[in-house]
């Protein structure tokens, strides 16, 4: 909860008053405007109510199949999934996978691995797996995961990122992970994961949810994922539910394989 007050500050240092010829009650509702209008005191609840997703039937599950580098995961990532999660993570369940497009090689019992985007993003995809691997919780993770993929750089913002939203956890750590054979092992993992998708991925972000990706899924997971969770969920609909397109909609950008 703290990560995302302080999320919610830290975004609105950069903000112009431009978008805030609107009524109170409608700065929160999407997160471009709370993030343009400075209203934290406003938003603070609205945006504040990370707890852990409560296990049941209904439970929304989203899977992410995603690379550090590819500009279209950027955009859903910090655009649509980490905001609506925000929002709807009592009924929403999020798997991040990051690896996407790479490629694993056995070298002699030794995995290496090659990414489209070049080193720096198979780098940028074993940091934020250790760190989820440190972290476990998923409250304490994504926030950290969000924070790199909306840098400039990914990948020079993990040791800011860290100090913002859990400073409990070293970046020297992170490091002896990656560069470890505790980070290819983990690696493995979302390799064999990414590589048993059926359907097999055709571009990241490659979204499953609810167990299933259609091209109708996907698309409306790009574009209006809020409104998508909210219809999905057949349990009692959380406040959240209410302010419906609580989530500017998106165009969507691809990272072809
Ligand atoms: C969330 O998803 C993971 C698998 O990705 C699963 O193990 C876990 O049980 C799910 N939790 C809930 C609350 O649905
Ligand atoms: C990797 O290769 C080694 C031998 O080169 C083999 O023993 C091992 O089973 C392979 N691992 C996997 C997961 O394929
Ligand atoms: C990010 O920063 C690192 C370290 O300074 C640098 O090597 C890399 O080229 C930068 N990446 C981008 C995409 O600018």
């Amino acid at each position: 909860m703290k990560a995302v007050l302080f999320l919610l500050s830290l975004s609105l240092i950069h903000s112009s008053k431009s978008e805030c010829n609107l009524t109170p009650s409608e700065w929160c509702k999407t997160w471009d405007t709370a993030k343009a209008c400075q209203v934290e005191e406003q938003c603070l609840e609205f945006y504040s109510r990370v707890t852990n997703t409560k296990s049941s039937s209904s439970t929304v599950q989203l899977e992410l199949y995603y690379e550090s580098l590819c500009g279209g995961c950027r955009d859903f990532l910090t655009g649509q999934l980490f905001p609506t999660w925000v929002m709807l993570n009592e009924i929403l369940n999020v798997t991040l996978v990051p690896y996407g497009n790479a490629m694993e090689k056995n070298d002699s019992g030794k995995f290496e691995y090659q990414c489209q985007h070049g080193p720096e993003e198979c780098l940028g995809n074993m940091m934020e797996t250790c760190v989820t691997y440190y972290l476990k919780d998923i409250t304490a993770y994504f926030p950290v995961v969000f924070c790199m993929e909306g840098a400039v750089n990914v990948t020079m913002a993990l040791d800011a990122c860290l100090t913002i939203y859990e400073p409990s956890l070293s970046s020297k750590k992170v490091m002896e992970c990656v560069n470890g054979d505790l980070g290819k092992k983990l690696m493995h993992q979302n390799a064999l994961k990414t590589d048993s998708l059926k359907p097999q991925h055709e571009f990241v972000p490659w979204i499953v949810f609810n167990g299933k990706h259609t091209e109708e899924l996907q698309n409306r997971a790009q574009t209006a994922l809020f409104n998508l969770v909210c219809d999905t969920y057949t349990g009692p609909k959380p406040d959240a539910c209410l302010h419906k397109d609580g989530i500017p909609l998106k165009k969507d950008r691809l990272c072809l394989k």
